[in-house]
């Protein structure tokens, strides 16, 4: 049953994001989540301690109720997943809101494709499993930190799998925090869909592509045909658009929290004029544009205080093994010696620290 939510802080919510609340499903899961994640930034709020919100992953559009086919946004989850060692590094407590199944901070060290992590282990002389000796130093690195992130509960991970679940979880997450004031962070990697099936047009089985099985779902004869159909042979899905929920975020669900969103893109020419855009539309504090084939060596920061900057992983550490290429040719082949987000994050946490000064001084 679709329920509406009130916004705990007396704005009403745009009419747009009212209706999408109205109309599509509250996840059976939130009610369970909600008093795991309100917990968790109860105890950090209680030590005064900063919480970063990472959304990371891409969000998926199912076509069917009991959902056989879906639609899926690219990300593997690295940028978030890395992003969230190095927030937790850096003092904060990370909520990290993620795609189910992608990349996860600590473990994706070892859960590469091309490795899996059986390949780190071996036996000992009594038989017993350890780590291969080679692996012993990293491992030791990785696990001391997860240990330290568990030890502290500075950690929670909670995933999602459709926009409509993120949607959710998003705006519940951001109005738990609201008691944190300007010691939120809200860091939106999460790669999320621009188009979706309203819970209205959605067909609850599978959709048959043989026509002598097809028959067309409708709910009552005024009402639009469900969003994906078959015509003839063809699949036809004609689909909404996903209201832009950063407006609202800003606005009204998280208005003293620092947000930073992501902007990506394939042509060169666009990105900061997008990055740009962004920023001036929906007035929040930073958006990190990066294009896809370069995204793991330079990043441009665009913020109303500090204008257009770009962050890059210095030449001479751009590739592991091949120093001297050019970034597109290393982006094509090689993975950088440093990872971009151990520069990010310290950058962020640094405007973020700055923001708190200024929220602080406007209220003495
Ligand atoms: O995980 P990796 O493989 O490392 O890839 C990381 C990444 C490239 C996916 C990541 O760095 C990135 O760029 N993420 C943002 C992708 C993007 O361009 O999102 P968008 O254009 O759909 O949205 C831009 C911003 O608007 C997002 O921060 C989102 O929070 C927000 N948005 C989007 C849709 C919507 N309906 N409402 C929103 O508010």
């Amino acid at each position: 049953m679709a329920e509406t939510a009130e916004q705990p802080n007396g704005t009403s919510a745009g009419s747009a994001d009212n209706e999408y609340f109205a109309t599509n499903p509250k996840p059976a899961t939130l009610d369970h989540q909600s008093p795991i994640a309100r917990a968790f930034i109860n105890q950090h709020a209680s030590q005064n301690r900063k919480v970063a919100l990472v959304t990371s992953g891409g969000t998926s559009v199912p076509l069917e109720n009991q959902t056989v086919r879906f639609i899926d946004n690219f990300s593997a989850g690295t940028r978030g997943a890395t992003s969230a060692e190095y927030f937790l590094e850096n003092g904060y407590a990370v909520i990290f809101l993620h795609r189910q199944f992608s990349l996860l901070p600590y473990s994706r060290h070892f859960s590469h494709s091309t490795n899996c992590f059986l390949d780190f282990m071996t036996h000992d002389e009594a038989g017993a499993v350890v780590v291969e000796d080679e692996f012993q130093q990293q491992m030791a690195r990785v696990l001391d930190r997860y240990k330290k992130a568990k030890r502290e509960n500075a950690l929670l991970i909670l995933p999602f799998v459709t926009v409509n679940e993120y949607l959710w979880m998003l705006r519940e997450l951001a109005m738990l925090m609201q008691p944190l004031g300007s010691n939120g962070l809200f860091y939106l990697a999460a790669a999320v869909s621009d188009f979706f099936v309203p819970a209205a047009r959605m067909v609850e089985h599978k959709i048959q592509s043989s026509e002598d099985f097809y028959e067309a779902e409708t709910n009552g004869e005024d009402a639009k045909p469900p969003a994906a159909h078959m015509e003839g042979k063809s699949l036809v899905i004609d689909l909404d658009p996903v209201p832009k929920f950063l407006k609202q975020l800003v606005d009204a669900w998280a208005p003293q929290s620092m947000i930073i969103s992501f902007k990506l893109e394939t042509d060169p020419k666009l990105l900061a004029k997008k990055a740009r855009y962004a920023l001036e539309k929906y007035s929040h504090h930073l958006v990190i544009g990066n294009m896809l084939n370069t995204r793991k060596w330079e990043v441009v920061f665009v913020s109303a205080a500090g204008g257009e900057s770009w962050i890059r992983v210095p030449a001479e550490r751009r590739t592991k093994s091949a120093m001297g290429k050019d970034l597109m040719e290393s982006a094509q082949s090689q993975e950088p010696a440093v990872e971009i987000e151990s520069l990010i994050v310290p950058e962020v946490a640094k405007m973020h620290v700055e923001m708190i000064e200024r929220a602080k001084s406007r209220s003495r």
